[in-house]
């Protein structure tokens, strides 16, 4: 039989180690830039409860198939997409499936880079005690001033790109095991240590309140559009790098447990987020809805107060690196991985080639925040039709085919076999989500965004 194959890249030393990178690549940017800006953007509370619920219902089903379908595949999800879809004798033009993961994960890593590149300017502003005592309006300057500057824009989104070129080169496991065992920890400490400083800042019960408060009339169909990319986008889902991973998991784990502790401890992270930043937002007659600079313009400010706020300020923005760096890396492993498998090329030239092309894209979305500001199309700017592209269009999109493909293509045995679930309910209720529930969802919300229904 085919089931019993091993990955040629290696796999993870255990399946704890499976938990902490998968963990590392789903905790990032996403929950602690991402999750705040557009909730506060969509209302706050009403698109959180969209949010969770997407987590719940959609989030963690196909999470488990993508770990699913890597796992018996054990190659880059081009090459085991093909393998799967000749083992249940269907078409392998389920490969583009993989295809349009490889492309996905190049997209967003192109902007993904630019914005962590930021966190890095922010490491050095803090340390040089730029925020101390600084006024909200001071330290919005700090952040506008540097997004008018494209050098220093694409100096930081460069460095970011070689950090993640030299751990893919590495190989996954070298490069990121250290990473994902230390440091998530210390980022989740930290959040903490920041959501006691908001519970002191006075305006901790109106953040509180504006996450969790929901209020269906600030609530558009677009918004839960994005809500439920965002699901995908913070669980990493849709594109193949869970499924990657999942390849490189030890076979006797266990696939439902494991996702469902990725995306429990996903969740925690971006909710201590919102819980850190809304109180300062609301302590500072701040605007909510101020976009992806949210973060940066708020969080400062906390630090520039706080008794140590220069240490645990470059502290934050140093554990905020490394959570998009272990994500970043997961995704271009797809494209790498499947280099590797298909061209013979070693991981080094891989990486270094990937890396370079995906660094000229991201070279689009510094523009987009200075000299192309300007141009737009649908009232969007070069970054913003990327994200709305990747993140609302192709990873519920991917995530839909994946799901179509775990409960519709891959027979009943597979799938048991591999996720092993017991005889009791978890299995048929699993297969009911990703059966049902998930295309429906998805098709009913894309719909609903398009206006047709
Ligand atoms: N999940 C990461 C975050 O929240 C980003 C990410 C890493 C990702 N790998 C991915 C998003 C794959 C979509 C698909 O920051």
């Amino acid at each position: 039989m085919s089931t019993q194959r091993e990955s040629i890249h290696g796999q993870w030393s255990s399946r704890w180690i499976f938990i902490l990178a998968a963990t590392g690549s789903a905790v990032g940017l996403g929950n602690i830039w991402k999750f705040p800006y557009i909730a506060g953007e969509n209302g706050g509370g009403a698109f959180v409860l969209v949010y969770l619920l997407c987590i719940a219902a959609i989030g963690i089903p196909v999470m488990m198939a993508e770990v699913l379908l890597g796992r018996r595949g054990r190659q880059s999800p081009i090459n085991t997409m093909r393998e799967l879809a000749k083992d249940e004798g269907r078409s392998t033009w389920w490969a583009l499936l993989g295809w349009s993961g490889v492309l996905g994960g190049f997209l967003i890593l192109s902007y993904y880079s630019v914005i962590a590149g930021w966190g890095l300017a922010y490491v050095l502003n803090s340390a040089a005690g730029n925020f101390a005592g600084a006024p909200a309006a001071e330290i919005k300057g700090i952040f506008d001033e540097l997004m008018s500057n494209p050098g220093e824009l694409i100096f930081w989104h460069s460095l970011f790109m070689l950090m993640t070129m030299l751990v893919v080169a590495r190989g996954v496991k070298k490069g990121l095991e250290m990473a994902v065992r230390w440091l998530m920890p210390a980022l989740f400490v930290l959040l903490l240590v920041m959501v006691g400083y908001a519970i002191n800042s006075g305006e901790f019960m109106r953040g509180a309140s504006f996450l969790f408060s929901p209020d269906f009339s600030k609530l558009t169909a677009n918004g839960v559009l994005i809500a439920m990319g965002h699901a995908f986008f913070t669980l990493s889902l849709g594109m193949g790098a869970i499924m990657i991973y999942g390849s490189y998991m030890p076979g006797d784990a266990s696939i439902a447990k494991t996702s469902m502790a990725v995306a429990i401890a996903d969740t925690a992270v971006a909710l201590l987020a919102g819980l850190a930043i809304f109180p300062i937002v609301f302590a500072n007659n701040l605007e909510p809805g101020a976009g992806p600079g949210l973060i940066f313009q708020t969080l400062p400010i906390a630090f520039g107060q706080m008794p140590g706020g220069t240490f645990f300020g470059s502290l934050f923005f140093v554990l905020l690196v490394f959570a998009a760096w272990s994500s970043a890396i997961s995704l271009i492993e797809p494209a790498v991985a499947w280099l590797v498998e298909n061209r013979r090329w070693s991981r080094i030239k891989a990486s270094v080639i990937c890396g370079m092309a995906t660094w000229v894209v991201g070279l689009g979305t510094v523009l987009s925040f200075n000299l192309w500001e300007g141009y737009t199309l649908w009232g969007k700017t070069f970054f913003d039709l990327l994200d709305y592209l990747t993140a609302n269009i192709m990873l519920p999109l991917g995530g839909l085919f994946i799901a179509i493909f775990a409960a519709w293509v891959m027979s009943r045995e597979s799938t048991r076999d591999e996720l092993e679930l017991g005889d009791g309910g978890a299995y048929p209720l699993w297969r009911f989500m990703v059966r049902f529930v998930t295309p429906l969802a998805v098709i009913i919300v894309f719909f609903n965004a398009i206006g047709l229904l």
